[in-house]
């Protein structure tokens, strides 16, 4: 049975626990879809691990709409969300929701954007347009500026009653679910247990409602920077690097291609 909004509120109120990864392209997200992860998120991420950028804020409408269409269509079961860059929200509500709805023609379930009480008019909007919309709070990427590099917050009283009332806002706005990323375990917990919506820890801690990962850091395919809360279920990387010097070597040597890769 497919994921939807409605089996996420199920899974929090049966005390499910909730599993959701990044997905860029067709091949990994028949991966993720196959292993029956709930929710795939095409995050914009992808900035940093597939083109290789320092932070996620020149990745475009454009390009995040090409990664949805390839995840959508490897994906039977898992819920697709779409992840809003860098401008395509902030600028006004009406510009959100028309790039919010371009995910949803693209075939996106949801989408995701980031920020508290800040983004909650549009948040309304979207909802009441039934467009779902999965907040995300505490290190939010796209704040790397202000936030003077990728820190945890909602350190110390002040900052944590600022993320619980990011937290409620954002659930009175009508979000279905929130992220909490890079946030003390203590604060995560608190959030879990007073929103009636799902959280989805990242560096959160293991008291959320359910978790999320960067595929390419779960896999071990992307080694520039590691972050604590991250635990590598492969090497990928390193294994492919093994693979490719073998082919090199075969081919440099006359062992590949031999009679039986031949056409006659
Ligand atoms: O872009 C992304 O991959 C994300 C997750 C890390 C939550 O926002």
């Amino acid at each position: 049975m497919p994921i939807t909004v409605p089996e996420l509120y199920r899974k929090k109120a049966a005390g499910e626990r909730i599993t959701m990864l990044t997905a860029y392209d067709f091949p990994f997200a028949q991966m993720v879809d196959e292993s029956g992860i709930d929710v795939i998120l095409v995050g914009d991420s992808l900035g940093t691990v597939v083109q290789g950028l320092p932070t996620t804020l020149p990745v475009s409408m454009e390009e995040m709409l090409y990664h949805t269409t390839m995840v959508v269509r490897a994906t039977k079961n898992a819920l697709v969300v779409g992840d809003m860059p860098f401008l395509s929200y902030q600028t006004s509500v009406e510009e959100g929701i028309r790039n919010a709805g371009l995910f949803l023609k693209a075939g996106a379930s949801a989408v995701k954007l980031e920020g508290g009480a800040s983004v909650c008019d549009l948040i309304a909007a979207l909802t009441r347009y039934d467009i779902p919309v999965m907040a995300h709070i505490g290190l939010t990427p796209q704040s790397v500026h202000r936030m003077g590099g990728f820190k945890v917050q909602g350190k110390g009283d002040a900052a944590a009653e600022k993320l619980m009332a990011d937290a409620r806002a954002v659930q009175e706005a009508g979000a279905f679910a929130v992220v909490l990323e890079g946030v003390p375990r203590d604060t995560a917990k608190r959030i879990t247990a007073e929103l009636s919506i799902p959280t989805i820890g990242i560096g959160a801690g293991p008291d959320c409602d359910g978790q999320v990962l960067v595929l390419y850091d779960l896999l071990g395919l992307f080694d520039r920077f590691v972050p604590k809360f991250v635990k590598r279920y492969a090497n990928l990387k390193a294994d492919a690097v093994k693979a490719i010097s073998k082919y090199k070597k075969e081919v440099e040597s006359g062992k590949f291609p031999t009679d039986k890769e031949s056409f006659h």
